[in-house]
């Protein structure tokens, strides 16, 4: 069991007067609102976006036909594609000059996605990051340090305005420049970190090269999210700085950070916020929508946005809706992986999640590490290249935990793969969301 010191846990969890409306709301009463936001939503975009009337009119349905939440289901999904094909500003619902911001993800091919928000937009953004900071421990007061990256990218922004909301004093630190992160975590004494998880893994290593103590540091919670991350990362984040490691989740599409989060006294997968995102899992072959507990795609209609609703916007994350605990409204579990970071070697379906999992299961291994698929011949290759933590960086113990990782791949995955342990620092680091995987293989 994780030890943590006390110090740090002092008056975390929420007392029920600090909840908001929604926090508290019954089932009942969150589908009565949720059946009339749907209602307003799908009236909004069949009416103010061109692309919306087109798919609802091909599909035969009409947002009149929306009575009850199951209803949605009738309706057609959307999907990036749809956002590229109406590049730049088409799917918004309002007039360009009523959009007071604009973010952008860089896809990896083509044209950005580009999404739009109004001010209230903005408000209702920064109050559910805001309802997130707190789920995970963050109080009025609190020093709030954000490594998310800043400019189009929704994390820097999206959790800036979240802490200023709930009444902290934000460190816009951005990513990048990790020895200065380091010393200003030192100097200015934040009691929260917001970043990648694999870019506090960055912090964490500059830490130890600065020779000082991570675990003396004077964080008490990291709000972690952008990218897929394993419990078993969370244990090590969370015994190297004694600090608790709370999952965030959003999309630009939908929002950006703050569609989903941990609360931190059960840190059991992510509450979706029902009340501004509406969510459905569905079979990523067929678009059939599965009962909750059934694991597939994850599936988003926004209840309360103006400036670009999203009407079933296909994630392409793959997840399963659970039942609510600390709060009512219900859990996605933490994600196992995108449909699109699948890898198919030889056959064999796997995650870089699967794969993390089992390099920190060695405890010779950090968790820096990267997936390299090639072709030779006919045959896929994986070779998957890790870092030796720096009291393993001996070749014999290389050599040693190369040996373990290769056999757990293959009795666990079904995987014959090459397993190069480097020394430390041997993989390139991200400033953002890490790169897994690398896939060489040419295209068919
Ligand atoms: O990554 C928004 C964000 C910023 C979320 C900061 C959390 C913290 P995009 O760049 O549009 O937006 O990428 C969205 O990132 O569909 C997931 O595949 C992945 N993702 C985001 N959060 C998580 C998470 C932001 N907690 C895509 N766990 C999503 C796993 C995540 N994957």
């Amino acid at each position: 069991m994780l030890q943590i010191a006390p110090r740090k846990l002092a008056r975390m969890v929420p007392e029920a007067a600090e909840l908001d409306r929604f926090e508290t709301a019954s089932r009942a009463e969150l589908a009565e609102w949720q059946r009339e936001k749907l209602r307003e939503t799908l009236h909004h975009a069949y009416a103010h976006v061109p692309h919306y009337r087109a798919a609802f009119d091909a599909a035969g349905v009409h947002p009149g036909d929306f009575r009850d939440l199951p209803d949605l289901a009738r309706f057609p999904f959307t999907a990036k594609a749809d956002l590229r094909a109406n590049y730049p500003f088409g799917m918004f619902a309002v007039p360009r000059e009523e959009v007071a911001r604009i973010h952008a993800s860089s896809g990896t091919t083509g044209k950005p996605t580009v999404v739009g928000y109004t001010k209230a937009d903005i408000d209702t953004w920064a109050d559910v990051v805001a309802r997130s900071i707190r789920a995970a421990g963050g109080r009025p007061g609190m020093l709030v340090h954000v490594a998310y990256g800043y400019g189009l990218f929704t994390g820097g922004l999206g959790a800036h305005y979240g802490a200023e909301r709930l009444g902290c004093t934000v460190i816009p630190m951005s990513g990048g420049m990790t020895e200065r992160q380091v010393q200003l975590i030192q100097d200015f004494k934040p009691d929260i970190i917001m970043v990648t998880p694999s870019y506090m893994l960055a912090i964490l290593d500059e830490f130890r090269r600065q020779g000082l103590d991570p675990r003396a540091s004077s964080l008490k919670v990291g709000i972690f999210g952008a990218e897929p991350w394993t419990n078993a990362m969370r244990s090590e984040i969370e015994e190297a700085f004694d600090l608790h490691a709370v999952d965030i989740y959003g999309l630009s599409e939908v929002m950006g950070p703050g569609v989903a989060s941990e609360c931190v006294e059960t840190k059991d997968g992510l509450h979706v916020w029902e009340d501004h995102f509406y969510p459905e899992i569905v079979d990523p072959r067929t678009g059939a929508v599965l009962p909750d507990g059934e694991e597939g795609e994850l599936v988003f209609t926004s209840l309360t946005k103006q400036a670009m609703p999203v009407i079933r916007y296909r994630t392409r994350d793959l997840t399963r809706l659970l039942p609510g605990t600390a709060r009512a409204m219900r859990r996605m579990e933490k994600i196992t992986g995108r449909s699109d970071d699948m890898m198919i070697v030889r056959g064999v379906n796997v995650f870089p999640s699967q794969i993390e999992e089992k390099i920190l299961t060695i405890p010779a291994l950090s968790a820096h590490y990267q997936v390299v698929l090639a072709r030779e011949g006919r045959m896929d290759t994986m070779t998957i290249r890790v870092e030796a933590r720096p009291e393993a960086d001996a070749a014999d113990l290389r050599e040693a935990a190369a040996d373990r990782l290769c056999h757990a791949v293959k009795d666990t995955i079904g995987i014959t793969a090459t397993v190069e342990v480097l020394p430390p620092g041997g993989i390139e680091r991200s400033l953002g969301k890490a790169r897994r995987v690398i896939d060489w293989r040419p295209r068919e």
